[in-house]
């Protein structure tokens, strides 16, 4: 079972993957939790570059670092763990591309599924949550957290609205996607995630 996690800054994903992540090793399940960009060494210093404030990124360069993060991550971490057997929730994966470079910053969506595609070969989340959240309770909660803004965090609200509407669009087009309210208690969409797993698994 491969389970994603979507959703803008402060959405509340890490919250819900941990979440989920308890309830499902409760039930005796073996999870392995990760998240985008990172999940390998190489990945992890690919996030360091990515999220550091500093000079624009070309948009481009910026959809390449992030897939050449993704297509360690998928061969070293995500596929060997989904062959054991394991539940794989994951922080983040392809639709944050789509959403981000794509709807945030105007790539062509055409190109950025073609780069996906060579990262991810023929893996597809099995379900994909997405935590559809309001910009200001996003910059609520980020500044309740009190850590110093991202780089993509220090976007503008107009960005943040714009990758809002990604999300939804993608799951809109999908069967695979859930939309969650960010603004429920954190129990209530652990309950809505475990039930969206559920119903994949028994699904014939
Ligand atoms: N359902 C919820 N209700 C209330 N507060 C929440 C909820 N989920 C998360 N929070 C709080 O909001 C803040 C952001 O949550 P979290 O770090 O999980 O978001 P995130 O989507 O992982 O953010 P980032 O994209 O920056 O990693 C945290 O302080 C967290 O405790
Ligand atoms: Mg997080």
């Amino acid at each position: 079972m491969f389970a994603v996690i979507e959703g803008i800054e402060g959405s509340g994903k890490s919250t819900l993957q941990t979440g989920l992540a308890e309830a499902l090793r409760a039930r005796g399940r073996r999870v392995t939790t990760t998240r985008e960009p990172g999940g390998s060494p190489l990945g992890d210093a690919i996030r360091a570059i990515f999220l550091a404030p500093g000079p624009a990124i070309d948009a481009v360069a910026e959809a390449m670092l992030v897939n050449a993060a993704r297509a360690q991550h998928v061969a070293a971490l995500i596929r060997p763990a989904l062959q054991r057997g394991e539940v794989v929730l994951c922080d983040r994966f392809v639709d944050s591309t789509l959403a981000y470079q794509g709807y945030g910053r105007g790539l062509d969506l055409a190109m950025l599924r073609a780069l996906c595609d060579i990262a991810v070969g023929p893996l597809v989340a099995d379900v994909t949550i997405v935590l559809d959240c309001e910009p200001t309770l996003s910059r609520r909660r980020l500044a309740e957290r009190g850590a110093a803004q991202d780089r993509l965090e220090s976007e503008s609200a107009d960005f943040h609205e714009r990758v809002r509407g990604g999300f939804l669009t993608i799951a809109r087009e999908s069967s695979r996607h859930i939309v969650l309210d960010a603004g429920d208690a954190r129990e209530a969409l652990v309950a809505a995630a475990l039930s969206a797993i559920d119903g994949v698994e028994t699904r014939v």
